[in-house]
């Protein structure tokens, strides 16, 4: 493997950009203002983020205004609008502006927007992909509609590492009877069956 591509750091700031990830759960996404439609500040592979609830629907909306760069995490919405608080600039669910209340004739620019990303909600979750150039999907999860399993949700933690770094941990069965003996894995067994 080249030396690029071994090291997670590299994978984080390229590939991951191409898939969805979960950005918080509806439940966290409703409760966050008491509007229920945000907005709600959240953080996805470095780039702050808000998710709000607009006339398009729940969009996913790059967390600076683009006026003075105040936090549009402060903001509120607004009749189906993002409207920024510190002077008013009101954003639809694309990220563009269509509101400027103190120049109320003015032509606005088409340079007055902000970033917008792709968003879906699927199994409870507010996902978003940060570069639609990819055919990437959510990642099925069947067991959560069936009724033979039990969906737990666990509070959100952070972890000291990249992503990459973290995901690779996830799916690396061959640590388990080293650092999770007699939990998650026989001690006595050392070899993996892939699944
Ligand atoms: Fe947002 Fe001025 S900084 S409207």
């Amino acid at each position: 493997m080249n030396e690029q591509v071994s090291n997670p750091d590299f994978i984080s700031e390229t590939v991951w950009r191409y898939f969805w990830f979960p950005v918080c759960t509806l439940e966290e996404f409703y409760a966050a203002d008491p509007s229920g439609r945000g907005p709600l500040k959240v953080m996805l592979l470095g780039e702050t983020l808000v998710i709000v609830e607009l006339d398009e629907g729940i969009a996913a909306l790059g967390a600076r205004c683009c006026h003075r760069s105040a936090s549009l995490a402060l903001g509120f919405v607004d009749k189906g609008k993002l409207r920024c608080r510190y002077h008013g600039w009101a954003y639809n669910g694309k990220g563009h502006c269509v509101e400027i209340p103190a120049c109320p004739d003015m032509e606005i620019p088409a340079v007055a927007r902000i970033p917008q990303y792709e968003t879906q909600q699927a199994y409870g979750l507010v996902w978003v992909r940060l570069d639609a150039s990819a055919d990437t999907k959510i990642p099925l999860c069947p067991g959560f509609t069936d009724k033979n399993f039990k969906a737990v949700q666990i509070e959100p933690y952070e972890w000291q590492t990249s992503a990459a770094r973290r995901l690779e941990n996830y799916v690396d069965l061959a640590h388990f009877p080293y650092v999770h003996p007699n939990t998650l894995f026989d001690p006595n067994i050392m070899s993996v069956t892939p699944p």
